[in-house]
């Protein structure tokens, strides 16, 4: 079934006016979609101590367990002008994580998948794969 971004985004730009960022006053919204259907959405929130922020991501991951887990497949974040931004770093691996490197990304040059956006990505294998060593 075909993925409506557009709905995503919506979503994404609805969540970003609750960001909490009193510091950087740059709001960000997170939408995704759980592979049982289920939309998912986070904001960032500041904090005085800095280096403690929450992403936006963080919250879209957190609340993708706090519903009843599954995969992330796809994901949208926007800034507080619903423009397309593409997730920080760390936050590419925690997504990577959340969906793996199937999971589809909205990205200012349009749908990439994880596997684009982070490549030789470290993730769960390589911890099974030390096990197995
Ligand atoms: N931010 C996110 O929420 N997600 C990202 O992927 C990039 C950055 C937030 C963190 C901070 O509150 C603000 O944007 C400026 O960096």
């Amino acid at each position: 079934m075909a993925v409506d971004w557009e709905a995503l985004r919506t979503a994404a730009t609805e969540v970003s006016t609750r960001a909490y960022a009193p510091y950087s006053r740059f709001h960000v919204g997170a939408a995704g979609l759980a592979d049982d259907g289920r939309l998912l959405v986070g904001c960032n929130v500041e904090n005085a101590g800095y280096g403690v922020t929450l992403c936006a991501e963080c919250g879209l991951v957190s609340s993708l367990h706090a519903t009843g887990g599954g995969r992330l497949t796809h994901v949208v974040c926007v800034n507080g002008a619903g423009e397309v931004i593409m997730p920080c770093g760390r936050c590419r691996q925690i997504l990577f994580e959340a969906g793996g490197a199937r999971l589809e990304l909205m990205t200012p040059e349009g749908v990439k998948t994880m596997d684009e956006v982070l490549p030789l990505a470290f993730g769960p294998d390589d911890l099974a794969a030390a096990e197995g060593a």
